[in-house]
């Protein structure tokens, strides 16, 4: 799968997972618990697809305009990953606390996701070419591979 492809996949998978945290109820604790931690994993594995492989091409390939747009695009991650996902996660799920938490995460990811999608995607499909991409496409499966296999012996060793 090429590069953009792959991550638009994962964009749909983290919408999904947004969809049902918002519909979910207070009393749904456990399921609450559960699509926090599918959320967290997706995005911290996507995160670094994005930023080990595909942004740093794409600033390389691009000028001052796409050099503007990948410090944007991680200070977007920085955001999500360090101060509002923690923020979620520390929220006892049987509160509205939680669901005003859930929508603010589901905001900015789902603004950050249409950026990409409309702006940094279609500029790095003409700046990289299809080689490229394919072969950046590759890379994201190893790195993808390789940390979920990590993440996993953590999760045996915890
Ligand atoms: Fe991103
Ligand atoms: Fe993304």
């Amino acid at each position: 799968m090429n590069a953009i492809d792959l991550l638009k996949a994962d964009h749909e998978r983290v919408k999904d997972i947004l969809a049902r945290l918002s519909e979910s109820t207070e009393r749904a604790l456990k399921k609450r618990t559960e699509l926090l931690g599918k959320l967290e994993t997706e995005i911290s594995i996507h995160t670094r697809l994005e930023e080990d492989i595909l942004y740093p091409a794409f600033k390389q390939a691009g000028s001052k305009e796409q050099d503007v747009m990948y410090f944007e695009a991680k200070e977007e991650h920085r955001t999500v990953d360090s101060l509002v996902l923690p923020d979620l996660k520390a929220t006892d799920p049987g509160t509205p606390e939680f669901a005003g938490r859930v929508k603010v995460v589901r905001e900015l990811l789902e603004h950050h996701i249409e950026e990409e999608e409309k702006e940094m995607f279609p500029q790095a499909r003409k700046l990289l070419g299809k080689a490229t991409l394919d072969e950046l496409g590759k890379q994201m499966e190893n790195l993808k591979g390789k940390l979920k296999k990590e993440m996993a012996t953590e999760h045996i060793a915890a």
